[in-house]
């Protein structure tokens, strides 16, 4: 079946999409965003010069994706320190711009802790905002060295279950190198999986309803030459009865102690479909994104968003300010009610391996998940 489908993958484009990047022009520093709303229709830059835009990039999901939360928080303290606004104000609005990523809370928080500790020494505020600054490179360096060594414990993952090779591979949201410093974490998989030659096809769910895998999935694997192909959320079933997907691969926004895994909606039912067919479900996600003080799924918090992203199509999806709805094209009756959290859990019995840059988890136990928290800090 999966033959059937031209390859429509653009290998003569680069890979590298820089998410975002730290500028220090005259006029002063800024954070730099590739808006990831008019994607993949336009690569149009968007310039944070305060917490407050950063913020509202974080909302409108202009900048998103759990790693890249954490580095663009982090980032956002330094901004905020180095042109004199209040940073605990910064840090307390960016910490709390979206809940459930738990990485956007750790980045701010490093950059914050790094500030704040240079204060208690009795250093300067510039001094101090240097000190954030190198927290959030320090953390924007890391993200990248934990993307290429989770896609490489990934692709030996995969390897080991699927010795047959010929990996046919279905893929949630988005999870490349526009939420990373560095090629990104389920993505980073399968395009490890493609550059030795062992990946068949990469299936894309369009991820309704703000379609971050049909804009932004396909995007990312038209630039790497991949062999892809975009389906509806809905069509996942009937693909997995016809025997076309060899493993689920998806990211993470949130993992509770117990590995429970917050994701985007629609991973879940993706999870009871692996099981039911015996198909690996496979969730590959920096250790930050580990939170051992969550203890278990219900504790999660998911994001509810407004209910216009569901009853309205709109390209690109920002709200237009001061109306309640989203200035998109209805879909649906006027005034109907929608359901929309952008994250659904997945508990551990269904998940098969948690990846991450220090290893593999897998039978997923709150045991197993302690050990590795506390061998990474270890390190
Ligand atoms: O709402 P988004 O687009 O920020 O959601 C992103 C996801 O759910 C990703 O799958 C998750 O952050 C993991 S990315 C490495």
């Amino acid at each position: 079946m999966a033959d059937q489908y031209a390859d429509n993958g653009d290998s003569k484009r680069p890979t590298e999409i820089p998410a975002l990047r730290w500028e220090e022009p005259p006029e002063g520093p800024v954070l730099v965003l590739l808006d990831q709303t008019r994607l993949p229709a336009e690569e149009v830059e968007l310039v944070c010069t305060d917490a407050p835009a950063l913020v509202e990039a974080i909302r409108s999901l202009a900048v998103r994706g759990a790693p890249l939360l954490g580095v663009a928080g982090a980032y956002g303290v330094a901004l905020a320190a180095v042109r004199g606004y209040d940073v605990d104000e910064a840090a307390a609005a960016l910490e709390s711009a979206r809940p459930t990523a738990v990485n956007l809370a750790v980045g701010v928080r490093r950059a914050h802790a790094a500030y704040r500790a240079v204060i208690a020494d009795g250093g300067d505020p510039r001094q101090a905002a240097g000190a954030a600054l190198a927290a959030a490179r320090r953390l924007h360096r890391e993200d990248a060295e934990a993307s290429a060594r989770m896609a490489g414990h990934g692709l030996a993952l995969l390897d080991e279950l699927l010795p047959a090779g010929g990996h046919r591979v279905l893929t949630h949201c988005n999870t490349g190198s526009l939420v990373s410093g560095g090629e990104g974490t389920a993505f980073a998989v399968a395009l490890a999986a493609h550059r030795a030659g062992r990946l068949r096809r990469l299936w894309v769910d369009e991820t309704r309803p703000l379609l971050q895998g049909a804009r932004l999935t396909a995007y990312e694997a038209a630039r790497s030459g991949m062999a892809y192909t975009l389906l509806t959320d809905s069509a996942a079933g009937s693909l997995f009865a016809a025997g076309e997907v060899d493993a689920v691969l998806v990211g993470a926004d949130r993992i509770a102690a117990d590995g429970s895994v917050a994701n985007k909606v629609g991973s879940y039912p993706l999870a009871v479909l692996a099981r039911y067919h015996h198909v690996p479900f496979i969730v590959v996600a920096p250790v930050t994104t580990v939170d051992p003080a969550t203890p278990d799924g219900a504790s999660i918090e998911v994001e509810q968003r407004p209910g216009h992203e569901v009853t309205e199509v709109t390209a690109p999806q920002v709200p237009v300010a001061g109306t309640e709805a989203g200035g998109g094209i209805p879909v649906a009756p006027l005034g109907t009610q929608a359901y929309n959290p952008a994250f659904d859990v997945t508990p551990p019995e269904l998940v098969t391996a948690i990846v991450t840059e220090e290893g593999v988890v897998s039978p997923v136990t709150a045991d197993a998940l302690a050990a590795l928290c506390a061998r990474s800090r270890q390190v």
